[in-house]
C-alpha cells in the first residue's frame, strides 16, 4: 500500500503515444482528483519525440476530463497535476539517454527515496530493449524494505507460447515476476470485476454453474469500426493475438474457474490457471477466420481491410475469429464455450451469454424453445440480465421471455471508472489479482499457439465479410455444430 506521505515517481515510457495520452495519463489525473496519489508524486514522460515540458503538458491536458472534479475547481486541479508532469526525449533502447532521468527525479524529490512505477506504453517489440535500458540506467531499482519499483507492460506479450516464454525469461533478468504487472485492460472493467461477486456472493448461481444446468457459454466481442490507419500494429497481430488470446480467454477463465479458496491474487490466479489448463488447444476445424471487405452505405463507400493504406494489399490477417473451445473437467465437460471477436461488424458489444438447459419434463411448450439465459453485458451499457419465461398478464396462458434486468446506469448513481483507473490504483497498492501472471499467460498461449502456427504454415485465407455485417456465415455453422444458435446481437 502506498502511504500518502511517500514519494512516488511514475515514468511513462512512450509518453507521447496514443495509449499514454488517451488512457494512462487521464487515469492518473482521475486518481489524483480522488486523492489516491501521494502528496509527493512526479510524472516523467519519456519518448523519442522531442518535446518541451510545456508541449508535453499541452498534449496531456487535451485528454484530461473533469469527471471527478466539479467544473469550477477542475482547471485548478489540472494546473496542479500538470505542474507535476515533465518530459525528456530520448531513444527507447538508450541507457545513456535514460540515465538523465535519475538526477531529475532525485532533484524533484529533494533526494528522498521514491517508489517507482515504470509504465512501458511502447510497441511490443521494444519491451525488452526498454526494460534493459531502464535497468542499465539504474532506474529499475531493486525493492528495499521501504521502497518498491514496479513495471507495467501491455499485451501482446509475445507472438506465441515460445516467444512469450522467452520474453518472460528475458524480462526477469531486469525485473522479478513480483515486480511485473501485465495489463489486460478487460480485467479492470467494472462488469468483469463483478463476475466473481456475481458467482460467489449470490447463493443461487454456484449450484447451477455447471454442465448439468448450462448448455453453452458464448463470449462475444465486436467493434463497428475498422482498422482506420492502425494497420502497422494490427496487420502483424491479427484478431486472435489482439483480442482472443487475452481479453476473451481471460473472460473464459473467470467464468469457468473453480471457487478460489481465498479471494487474493495468488488463489484467484491459481484458479484461473487451472481453468485454462483444462482447455485443449483450439483446432483448425473449430475456428472460423474472417476479414472485412469494402461496402457501400447510402452512397458512401467504406473501404475494406486490404484497402487501408497501413495494411498490405494481399494481407491474410484475420479481423474476425469465431472459435469453439471446451473446458474438460468435471464442471464443464461437454459444454461448448463459443468465442467470437471481430472488427468492422454491425455494432459495438462485449458480452457473456450463458444459456441454460431446458427444464426437465418440459411441462410448458415454450414458443421457439428459447432457453433461459444469463446475459452479462460488459459494454456498452453495462448490465446483467436474467432472461426468464413469464406468463403474460391476461386470461390466456401465454408465455414470453422477459428480463430480470440490472442496468448499471439506472441501478447505480456512481460513475463507472475507466479500467485504467482501477488497474493503476492496484499497481500503486501492489494488488495483483487483476494482472496476468507468467503461468497464466503461458496457459493462454498454449490454447491458441498450435492454430496460429497452422494458419501461418498453411497460409490460411480468411473468409471475407462485408463491413458492417454480422461476420462470416460459417461462424453460425460452427455454433450450430455444437447445437448453439448465435444470438443475433
Ligand atoms: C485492445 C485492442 O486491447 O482493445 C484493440 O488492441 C481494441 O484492437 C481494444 O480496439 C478494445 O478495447 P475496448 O475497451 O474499447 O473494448
Amino acid at each position: 500500500m502506498t502511504d500518502l506521505n511517500d514519494h512516488l515517481s511514475i515514468i511513462v515510457v512512450g509518453a507521447s503515444g496514443h495509449l499514454a495520452r488517451t488512457k494512462v495519463l487521464p487515469a492518473l489525473f482521475a486518481l489524483f482528483c480522488q486523492g489516491f496519489l501521494p502528496r509527493h508524486f512526479r510524472i516523467l514522460g519519456y519518448a523519442r519525440t522531442p518535446l518541451s515540458d510545456d508541449d508535453f503538458r499541452r498534449t496531456v491536458e487535451e485528454n484530461l476530463t473533469c469527471r471527478y472534479t466539479p467544473q469550477e475547481s477542475c482547471a485548478e486541479r489540472m494546473g496542479e497535476f500538470l505542474a507535476r508532469c515533465t518530459y525528456r526525449g530520448g531513444q527507447y533502447d538508450s541507457a545513456a539517454d535514460l540515465r538523465a532521468l535519475g538526477p531529475a527525479l532525485a532533484e524533484a524529490h529533494d533526494g528522498q527515496p521514491d517508489n517507482r512505477v515504470l509504465y512501458l506504453a511502447v510497441p511490443p517489440h521494444v519491451f525488452l530493449p526498454v526494460a534493459r535500458a531502464l535497468g542499465d540506467a539504474g532506474l529499475a531499482q531493486a525493492p528495499t524494505p521501504d521502497t518498491w519499483c514496479r513495471v507495467v507492460i501491455e499485451k501482446p506479450f509475445g507472438r506465441d507460447r515460445e516467444s512469450s516464454t522467452l520474453l518472460t525469461r528475458d524480462m526477469e533478468t531486469v525485473f522479478s515476476e513480483e515486480q511485473i504487472y501485465r495489463i489486460d485492460h478487460y480485467l479492470g472493467k467494472e462488469v468483469i470485476q463483478n463476475l466473481l461477486v456475481l458467482r460467489f456472493a449470490n447463493a443461487m448461481f454456484e449450484p447451477i454453474w455447471n454442465r448439468h444446468y448450462i448448455q453453452s457459454v458464448q463470449i462475444t466481442w465486436k467493434e463497428n469500426v475498422g482498422i482506420e490507419g492502425r494497420g502497422g500494429y494490427f496487420d502483424e497481430t491479427g484478431i486472435i493475438r489482439d483480442v482472443m488470446q487475452n481479453h476473451l480467454l481471460q473472460i473464459l477463465s473467470l467464468v469457468a474457474m473453480e471457487p478460489p479458496p481465498r479471494l487474493d491474487a495468488t488463489h484467484i490466479r491459481n484458479a484461473k490457471v487451472n481453468a485454462l489448463m483444462c482447455v485443449p488447444p483450439l483446432t483448425p476445424d473449430n475456428l472460423v477466420l474472417g476479414q472485412y471487405v469494402a461496402t457501400n452505405r447510402g452512397g458512401l463507400s467504406i473501404p475494406g481491410y486490404r484497402d487501408d493504406p497501413s495494411v498490405a494489399p494481399d494481407s491474410r490477417t484475420a479481423t474476425y475469429a469465431a472459435a469453439a473451445l471446451h473446458v474438460v473437467n468435471a464442471r464443464w465437460d461437454g459444454v461448448p464455450f463459443l468465442l467470437r471477436s471481430g472488427k468492422g461488424l454491425d455494432g459495438r458489444l462485449s458480452e457473456i451469454r450463458i444459456q441454460f438447459r431446458p427444464v426437465p419434463g418440459r411441462m410448458y411448450v415454450l414458443p421457439n424453445g428459447a432457453p433461459n439465459e444469463l446475459v452479462i453485458r460488459i459494454q456498452p451499457d453495462e448490465a446483467i440480465n436474467f432472461r426468464i419465461w413469464s406468463k403474460v398478464p391476461g386470461l390466456e396462458t401465454q408465455l414470453e421471455l422477459r428480463d430480470l434486468d440490472l442496468q448499471y446506469k439506472t441501478a447505480f448513481s456512481q460513475l463507472i471508472p475507466d479500467a485504467y483507473e482501477d488497474l493503476l490504483l492496484d499497481v500503486l497498492r501492489g494488488e495483483k489479482s487483476l494482472f496476468i501472471r507468467g503461468d497464466e499467460l503461458a496457459a493462454a498461449w498454449d490454447i491458441v499457439t498450435p492454430v496460429l502456427h497452422d494458419i501461418d504454415q498453411n497460409q490460411r485465407e480468411p473468409t471475407t465479410y462485408e463491413f458492417g455485417t454480422r461476420g462470416p456465415a460459417s461462424a453460425d455453422e460452427l455454433a450450430a455444430r455444437y447445437g448453439v444458435l448465435w444470438h443475433l446481437q
